[in-house]
């Protein structure tokens, strides 16, 4: 893992652009979310607070719907990426399905009544538990990761006296060319069947009945920024698919996994549209565009729909280094240490002042790896409110307790309300279940 500091510096006006159908822009000088200033929502439920746009999902969604207008496409929302009831419930209400990856993912969805027939079940380690919830649910697909977890989910499957939908998900060794911690296509990674081997292991799935083959799975990486790794590995399901055709075994979908990546600072990443419109392309080059595509996105879908707002506890300067303490931590936003993540971060109320400084921020946790940003050109003063941008896809998700630190509060904004959509954990819940001996 890189730890140098990479960050490239950057004069405060130019950090982390917005799109300009940001739902997050200043208005009279304050940052609001929509139409409801920040500094409210800090007053109201404290620092550190996961604030959400209710708009700024639906106009992911939209980007996800245009593309998939008059063509046989199920969006089946990564939700590993952000789980919150609110944010799945919008998506179900909207018309999307869910790629699970637990048994308690698949308890949320069903706590917002998403329809299971939607609902697909990746993971590479799917339980015997798991399994039967998923089966007595009635999920479109299981996404079988290895030939074990196939003979496991087929006896599960028999003794329930049900057949089990399946897909394999193909490992087809392609580079992503994102970062190594979230680069799942490669021979190396842990995830899938290896390409060679798929057409035996479909085979097995074929003679057990109590396996249904109904698919083709693959997913790549995420923050994917460019369509030919997509392609690269479209090129291979192709042939497998292909060939699976030659000995009689018929699948009727394609998934295409999630991966599309959005803007943290100034990537363009490809837009949904892109990405069908290539793949429907090939796919009819091969006559297989009669097959129904589903797609898995998580991070596009919410990545740009959060911030993260903290607030300023101290500023320390040494020779080295000025820091800005701040009172989140990688407890709350973990993508910034874990995988050198670049996040913007903007001053909520910003002075005007040109004075700036170079910071990191960093949080109070009790490790050197605490930090939400590095080498920052940025004006600060204590008690001042910063929102970290983007932190809508695995920020919430990843949180801990670590440093017995009640999770943030997430707030939902819709026009100018807003919605306590999670409230602050309390220190009594964080040990609540705990017993000390006799
Ligand atoms: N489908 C499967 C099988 C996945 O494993 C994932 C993400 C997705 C869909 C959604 O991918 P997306 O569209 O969000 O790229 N924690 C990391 C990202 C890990 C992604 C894991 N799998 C991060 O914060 O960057």
């Amino acid at each position: 893992m890189p730890t140098t500091r990479q960050q490239p510096l950057r004069p405060r006006n130019e950090v982390a652009p917005m799109t300009a159908a940001s739902r997050f822009h200043l208005k009279n000088g304050i940052l609001h979310a929509e139409n409801v200033p920040l500094p409210t929502l800090a007053e109201k439920f404290g620092t550190p607070l996961y604030v959400y746009s209710r708009q700024a999902l639906h106009d992911a969604w939209d980007s996800y719907h245009s593309a998939i207008a008059g063509r046989n496409v199920i969006v089946c929302f990564g939700m590993k990426a952000n789980s919150n009831l609110a944010v799945l419930d919008e998506f179900r209400r909207l018309g999307a399905g869910f790629d699970i990856v637990s048994g308690g993912e698949l308890a949320r969805v069903l706590a917002v009544g998403a329809d299971p027939g939607k609902v697909v079940f990746s993971g590479v380690g799917k339980q015997v538990w798991e399994m039967q919830a998923a089966l007595k649910a009635g999920v479109k697909c299981f996404n079988v990761e290895s030939e074990a977890e196939l003979v496991q989910l087929g006896q599960v499957a028999e003794k329930m006296n049900v057949v089990a939908p399946v897909s394999l998900r193909v490992n087809p060794d392609v580079d992503a060319h994102t970062h190594p911690y979230i680069s799942t296509g490669l021979k190396e990674n842990k995830f899938g069947i290896a390409i060679d081997d798929a057409v035996r292991i479909y085979q097995r799935a074929s003679e057990i009945k109590s396996l249904h083959i109904v698919g083709v799975d693959c997913h790549i990486g995420s923050q994917i920024t460019d369509v030919s790794p997509y392609l690269d590995a479209l090129d291979k399901l192709i042939i497998l698919i292909q060939t699976l055709a030659g000995l009689g075994i018929k699948l009727s979908h394609l998934d295409l996994g999630g991966g599309i990546g959005i803007r943290y600072t100034d990537e363009t990443p490809l837009t949904p549209t892109t990405l069908l419109d290539n793949v429907f392309k090939r796919l009819a080059q091969h006559k297989l565009d009669s097959l129904q595509i589903v797609l898995e996105p998580g991070r596009s879908l919410v990545g740009n729909a959060g911030v993260l707002l903290t607030t300023v506890q101290y500023l320390k300067h040494s020779d080295a280094r000025n820091f800005a303490i701040v009172d989140a931590a990688m407890n709350d936003l973990i993508r910034p240490t874990l995988y050198d993540a670049w996040h913007g971060v903007e001053q909520v109320c910003p002075t005007g002042n040109a004075n700036t400084q170079i910071y990191d921020i960093v949080g109070p946790i009790c490790e050197s790896g605490d930090w939400l940003a590095r080498d920052r050109r940025l004006v600060l003063e204590q008690g001042e409110l910063l929102a970290i941008m983007s932190a809508g896809a695995y920020g919430f998700t990843m949180a801990s307790q670590y440093n017995t630190r009640p999770r943030a509060a997430e707030i939902m904004v819709d026009n100018d309300s807003y919605h306590v959509v999670r409230p602050r954990e309390t220190l009594e819940s964080l040990f609540a279940g705990e017993q000390t001996l006799p």
